[in-house]
């Protein structure tokens, strides 16, 4: 498995000598009895022994020499010496890296995920070994950091990672079962981590669909990417993200706070691999076994999930910003037949006067589904250039889909163009043949350094005929419709079978096989789980030097790090009541993995929907981050105006959607500047509520908002739980609920009311109602202020232009508002402070209307920025709304008065 690359490195003679020595004084103390676990290579006596060990002159890193003590027959040969380097780096981050000493081996490649370098030991000379053989420890901490990494010398060796604030131990590999030693192999590598039961409460590892957001013990979650229908519950699917959050109660766990000191307490684990892998979490134990590559972990020391995510993505790179207009409603099907129909479809959502941003055509409209081409009899280029044209005239957007098979035709243009720069997967000396929709194709080697060129070259020229405006890249795991045969290799048969599809499937089922090569002899083997990640880097930077904009990209396909680039949607689910509720993990799982624009097809892709699960559908997909309705061919039509009773639905929650424009828009600026998830789990604003760990079927939007979706057939009621505060009805600010510290509530949800509320001390900035996101935005700011009970709250909004390539970069193109509500001696006072005011829209920047809700009853409105007020003022108990807060470009401020 070991790539051309690879090369030896030798150790100098002096550490070498030491490690010979200290082996030789404890050898013969673990030469026990060898023996075989079941199914694992575990034996007893079987391990890695600390050799030897350095810690750099700064204290904050270092290394130790492992040596194997006793070889196991299962999987392959050991690794006789390894090295491990635990270091500590930005934000306190915690780096361990377990490598082979003597050899390089595969790892992601530092140009798709940057990283630092490990610093090496810098001590001089080689320091002396460990005092006593066996039971003594290093421990090593960082100033900088909660985290403390403590190396023990026992046999085998073992290294935790703990608090240093609470002691409390985050990883542990110490164990005294065999079969959770650590293993090191040329193809399977493991390693295995005590948690401790019922404190600990995990998140992440995907992509599954799964009920649970929260991980269940007793399961093995493969990732190895595979076009599998996301319709499968449990089995690997177009992703791969090794990472986790450990949310930690207090000890016990029981109990709404926990009982205790810390219960909210957070840290995250990455193992960046790329190779395939199964994790196998037990609840008091994971383990990941592990076909390739390094052991190299990462602790995010938290310790609250935002701050995770914030530590997570500053490692693996913060989410792109997504264009303003992605923020409307996507319309898509697979079986659109022709312009005509897309043109009805367009007319249907105008007719019912239901918002429609964006129209997406699938493979439909290529020729004989060839990428950059167009059906010259249903989708010929003068009518699709006069559809688009139309569209942008209407300032609505345009989004096609892209496949990474290659038509193999001699007279393609684009497949000409790839064998003359040579830039196709190969296998055994010639471009790996697949089949996909076109029939035999190649698939271009995104880790060929002409690839960049080539694809942008495609996407260009095909830009010039046909001015799209996004780009949806599918079947990028990847996907073939061939099962590869395997050559006499342990690359396309390896020894350690990973429950590929939850069946242990061969590593080549319906993909490319894993002996293909790319571009420096890097195998398939190595690189599987990245192409989707590299896809979409290339197209981000083909869609920026071509336009010169904030580009829009969907891919199927992720890897760690591809929020850098692209959207993702949760792929192929099913028109099921299930998957709608199953939606809900899917899309907070990847605003974990750092991906926040993400959303579900919405009212189902495969199998027919209907009215009620369409209504449903919408109610909740007008929320999710991204909201696109998608079906498969051969299904009915699922349009949203197609029933009434959707339609009416739609038209109130695409409205609200619309509405809250901006605050969405300034949650994709959050996520982009801090990494932290547009939709978000309800444990991220309540990490001390230990009830909140455990649901699934309830999300927040940023930290004001929270969507109670009904997801049940005939049901008439939704049961809902709201943590402590005031939380407002934002279809009706007249129900509210009120806990002190969390409850559960039974709401009415008739076919026409969807829950959406909002949350005590936070500031919305929303707009006016439109058919598109260009006229929502140029109406005026509408403010809602929900006080606590202190009669404080806060909120902001981000202000561009919509598609500059960054947000909030260098430069005065963005302006950023921020709102506050403080008690005065006798009522509150609303003012706005601009933090960067040069963008222009500024100065259009009207509020015309401000609604507080959670004030004490008897509380007036005195004054609009030192001018006494006598507007009407709508009330209800301890609601008021000012009809104008004036227009404002250095802030504003008005007063009530109780
Ligand atoms: C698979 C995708 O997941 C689906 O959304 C799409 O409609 C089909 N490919 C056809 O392109």
């Amino acid at each position: 498995m070991r790539s051309s690359r690879d090369h030896h490195r030798h150790l100098p003679p002096l550490f070498a000598l030491l490690i010979f020595l200290y082996l030789l004084s404890s050898q013969s103390a673990v030469r026990a009895s060898v023996g075989e676990g079941e199914g694992t290579p575990g034996v007893v006596g079987y391990g890695y022994t600390v050799g030897s060990v350095a810690v750099d002159a700064s204290g904050t890193a270092l290394t130790a020499g492992l040596r194997l003590v006793n070889a196991t027959s299962v999987y392959g040969p050991d690794v006789e010496n390894l090295r491990l380097v635990a270091s500590f780096e930005a934000s306190g981050r915690l780096r361990v890296r377990i490598t082979d000493a003597d050899r390089c081996r595969w790892e992601v490649p530092d140009d798709v995920i940057p990283r630092q370098s490990p610093s090496p030991p810098r001590r001089t000379p080689a320091p002396p070994p460990l005092p006593s053989p066996s039971g003594s420890y290093r421990r090593l901490s960082a100033a900088s950091s909660d985290l403390v990494f403590v190396l023990r010398d026992t046999t085998p060796f073992s290294f935790a990672v703990s608090r240093r604030s609470s002691g409390d131990v985050l990883f542990d590999t110490s164990t005294s079962d065999p079969s959770a030693f650590l293993v090191f192999k040329d193809q399977y590598l493991q390693l295995s981590s005590s948690l401790p039961p019922g404190r600990s409460s995990l998140y992440g590892i995907g992509e599954h669909t799964k009920p649970s957001l929260r991980l269940q013990p007793n399961q093995t979650l493969t990732l190895w990417n595979a076009d599998i229908g996301s319709w499968n519950l449990d089995v690997n699917l177009y992703g791969s993200h090794p990472f986790y959050m450990d949310v930690r109660s207090s000890v016990g766990g029981r109990g709404r706070r926990g009982g205790g000191v810390g219960a909210g307490t957070s840290h995250g684990v990455l193992l960046l691999n790329s190779n395939g892998m199964d994790v196998v979490y037990t609840g008091d134990r994971i383990t990941y076994k592990v076909i390739g590559g390094v052991l190299d972990l990462y602790f995010f020391q938290g310790p609250s999930p935002e701050a995770v995510m914030e530590q997570y993505t500053e490692l693996i790179g913060r989410p792109t910003p997504m264009p303003y207009w992605s923020f409307g409603f996507h319309q898509c099907r697979w079986g659109y037949n022709n312009v005509t129909d897309l043109e009805g479809v367009v007319a249907g959502y105008a007719k019912a006067n239901i918002p429609l941003e964006v129209m997406w055509t699938d493979i439909d409209y290529m020729d004989a589904y060839k990428d950059f081409t167009l059906d010259p009899i249903n989708f010929p280029v003068e009518k699709m250039k006069e559809f688009i044209s139309n569209l942008h005239k209407n300032k609505k957007k345009y989004v096609l889909i892209l496949d990474p098979g290659i038509s193999v035709n001699e007279t393609y243009g684009t497949y000409i163009r790839g064998m003359q720069a040579d830039i196709f997967i190969k296998r055994e000396g010639v471009p790996y043949l697949g089949r996909v929709w076109p029939g035999p194709v190649y698939f271009p080697d995104f880790l060929h350094p002409s690839s960049e060129s080539y694809w942008s070259g495609e996407i260009k020229r095909f830009h010039d005929v046909l001015p799209f405006d996004g780009l949806w890249i599918d079947m990028n795991e990847l996907s073939n419709f061939n099962d590869p045969p395997p050559l006499p290799s342990t690359l396309d048969n390896p020894p350690y079978k990973m429950n590929n599809a939850g069946v242990h499937r061969p590593i080549n089922n319906k993909t490319i096989p894993a002996t293909s090569l790319h571009f420096g002899n890097i195998s398939e083997y190595n690189a599987h789980n990245l192409y989707g990640l590299l896809e979409a880097r290339a197209t981000n930077e083909a869609l920026v030097n071509l336009t010169g904009k904030r580009p829009f990209i969907l891919s199927r396909s992720t890897f760690v790090s591809s929020g850098k680039h692209t959207a993702h949607w949760t792929g192929d689910n099913a028109a099921t009541w299930d998957d709608l509720a199953y939606s809900i993990p899917a899309i907070l799982n990847s605003g974990l993995f750092g991906i926040p624009m993400v959303g579900a097809d919405i009212c189902g892709f495969t199998r027919d929907t209907f009215e009620e699960l369409c209504n449903r559908w919408i109610q909740l997909g007008a929320f999710y981050p991204f909201a696109r309705d998608h079906s498969d061919k051969g299904t009915i039509r699922q349009e949203l105006y197609l029933w009434e009773s959707v339609a009416a639905s739609a038209r109130m929650v695409l409205g609200l959607r619309y509405r809250l424009l901006p605050y969405l828009y300034t949650l994709m600026y959050e996520a982009n500047r801090r990494g932290i998830p547009i939709a978000r789990p309800l444990f991220f604003s309540f990490p001390e509520d230990t009830m909140t760990y455990n649901i699934n079927s309830q999300f927040l939007i940023g930290k004001g908002l929270m969507v109670t979706p009904v997801l049940k057939s005939g049901a008439q009621t939704v049961d809902a739980y709201f943590p402590s505060g005031n939380w407002f009805d934002l279809f009706n600010y007249s129900n509210s609920v009120s806990t002190a510290s969390g409850m559960n509530v039974m709401l009415n949800a008739p076919r026409d009311h969807p829950h959406l509320h909002a949350r005590e001390g936070n500031i919305l900035a929303m707009q006016g109602e439109a058919m598109t996101t260009e006229a929502a935005r140029r109406t005026p700011f509408k403010l809602l202020v929900v006080v606590d009970g202190h009669g404080n709250s806060i909120g902001q909004v981000f202000l561009d232009d919509g598609d500059d390539v960054e947000m909030g970069g260098e430069g005065n193109k963005w302006t950023l508002v921020k709102f506050y509500c403080e008690k005065t001696g006798n009522g509150v006072v609303v003012r706005s402070e601009v933090v960067n005011g040069e963008f222009a829209l500024i100065e259009k920047w009207v509020i015309d209307k401000v609604t507080i809700l959670g004030l004490r009853k008897g509380t007036r409105m005195t004054r609009l920025r030192g001018h006494e007020l006598s507007n009407d003022v709508e009330a209800t108990s301890g609601q008021r709304t000012v009809k104008t807060m004036g227009k404002s470009s250095d802030g504003g401020e008005f007063a009530i008065a109780e």
